[in-house]
């Protein structure tokens, strides 16, 4: 396909700053900022603003973490007073307790101790040492597809290959499985079949025969974000639970995405009415302030190494201006009734993105929950080979000039809008991307 000729996406002012921060950074940053060459300067609720005063709906909500949206008042109000009072140190603070106090009734059944950390990979980590301190075992099972971050110890979960391709040798000990890919089941499987059956037989037999025997942890995401939000039937992370337990292990629901409201409900294992062993969180708990966490029950946290004195601990993590973010976007979460919109609003796209199956032929999956929804965009309905890659980036630059920030540069369009963007805001951004559909359609 010919490169689009139109109008530029970037104005002159966004262009000027990109270009200029080029020269500074290393290369790497997220292909949504290296391909949009944009420079945003401000944002309220769903809606962001260029340096050149244009206005885009966010369905993307900095891939997941604007969980409240931007710029919210109450939460700008919450860490301006914190930065003017204390902001440093792991001394118990005021907030941090506000945040636990409103954390606890909302966890699944058991889980009731957390502790902070900065970032996601970070979370993982700490997860992986928890669960070696709490069994004395050494080996991990994730999935093909998954996504953990980027740092040492959880590079070999990646399921994306381009992530660590050329920087073997990795951390020995770690496996991974198929994943219950229900449009793209792993053992390419026709239906009706029972794909989360199959992955879990598979599961099973992989760690009878590949492993020493000594599992610490299964690490699951309860829907695959990076993967192109995909859900796994029902019923499989029960089973996966049965078979980390069968081999002494723990399991660790990594929510960094599908926790505090993505999904309509608290945290994606709720779904699925499950307590995992633990849970890793991030992204969404403190609406852009850079935080995660594990969380895990008195019995599992109470396990050493992890539980020594700064066993557990970091430089940063829950700090008095990090526990502010966190219990600010708690409040709001919950006052304004967010994981409800989030189940709403999202029901309300998924439907309407679902009818636009039928219009367009490269649409080849639409699923969702909540406000986690996927779209995959196919070369071919019939043989599901995706659409290619400058396809999907023109379709990305179009609903830039339309007005709407998408994922639409990969094949698997990711739609996870702020859980704040209105009912009519949501059908405003899928008019605009409806209307970048036609356009692509006409452009064959
Ligand atoms: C499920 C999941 N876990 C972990 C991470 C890593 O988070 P971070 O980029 O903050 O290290 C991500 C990031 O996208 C993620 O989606």
């Amino acid at each position: 396909m010919t490169k689009v000729q139109e109008a530029p996406i970037a104005g002159p002012k966004s262009v000027a700053l990109f270009e200029e921060e080029q020269g500074y950074l290393t290369p790497g940053l997220q292909q949504i900022a290296v391909f949009s060459k944009l420079a945003m300067a401000k944002g309220k609720g769903a809606v962001l603003t260029d340096e050149d005063g244009k206005e885009y709906l966010d369905l993307v909500a900095g891939v997941c973490v604007a969980s409240i949206g931007h710029g919210h008042p109450e939460y700008a109000k919450a860490l301006a007073e914190q930065a003017a009072n204390i902001t440093v140190g792991s001394f118990t603070t005021k907030a941090r307790v506000s945040f636990c106090r409103r954390l606890m009734p909302l966890l699944p059944k058991g889980l009731d101790r957390v502790q902070l950390y900065s970032s996601g990979a970070e979370a993982v980590e700490a997860a992986f040492r928890l669960a070696k301190s709490r069994t004395g075992h050494f080996e991990f099972l994730a999935f093909w597809g998954g996504f953990h971050g980027k740092t040492g110890g959880v590079l070999p979960l990646l399921g994306d290959t381009s992530f660590k391709a050329g920087l073997g040798p990795l951390m020995p000990g770690t496996y991974s499985a198929p994943y219950p890919n229900p449009y793209r089941c792993p053992f390419k499987n026709e239906a009706p079949h029972d794909c989360a059956a199959h992955c879990l037989e598979f599961a099973r037999e992989y760690l009878k025969r590949s492993t020493t025997g000594s599992l610490a942890a299964v690490i699951c995401e309860p829907i695959q974000g990076t993967a192109g939000n995909v859900i796994p039937p029902a019923g499989w992370l029960k089973g996966l639970k049965e078979i980390a337990h069968e081999s002494g292990a723990l399991l660790i629901a990594d929510e960094m995405i599908t926790g505090f409201g993505r999904t309509g409900k608290w945290f994606g294992v709720d779904h699925d009415n499950l307590s995992p062993d633990v849970m890793t969180v991030g992204k969404g708990v403190a609406g852009g302030f850079p935080v995660s966490g594990v969380i895990t029950s008195a019995a599992i946290a109470d396990s050493k190494p992890f539980a020594n004195p700064s066993g557990s601990s970091s430089s940063y993590g829950g700090n008095p201006l990090a526990a502010a973010a966190c219990d600010a976007t708690l409040k709001i979460l919950s006052e304004e009734d967010l994981v409800e919109n989030s189940r709403k609003v999202g029901a309300k796209m998924l439907e309407r993105l679902q009818g636009m199956k039928d219009k367009f032929p490269f649409i080849g999956d639409v699923r969702g929950r909540g406000l986690m929804i996927g779209v995959e965009l196919v070369a071919d309905k019939k043989t599901k080979e995706p659409l290619s890659k400058d396809k999907c980036r023109a379709l990305f630059e179009e609903g830039l000039r339309r007005g709407i920030v998408t994922m639409a540069y990969s094949p698997v369009i990711r739609i996870n809008p702020p859980l704040n963007i209105t009912a009519a805001q949501a059908d405003e951004a899928l008019d605009r991307l409806e209307a970048c559909f036609v356009w692509l359609a006409a452009r064959g």
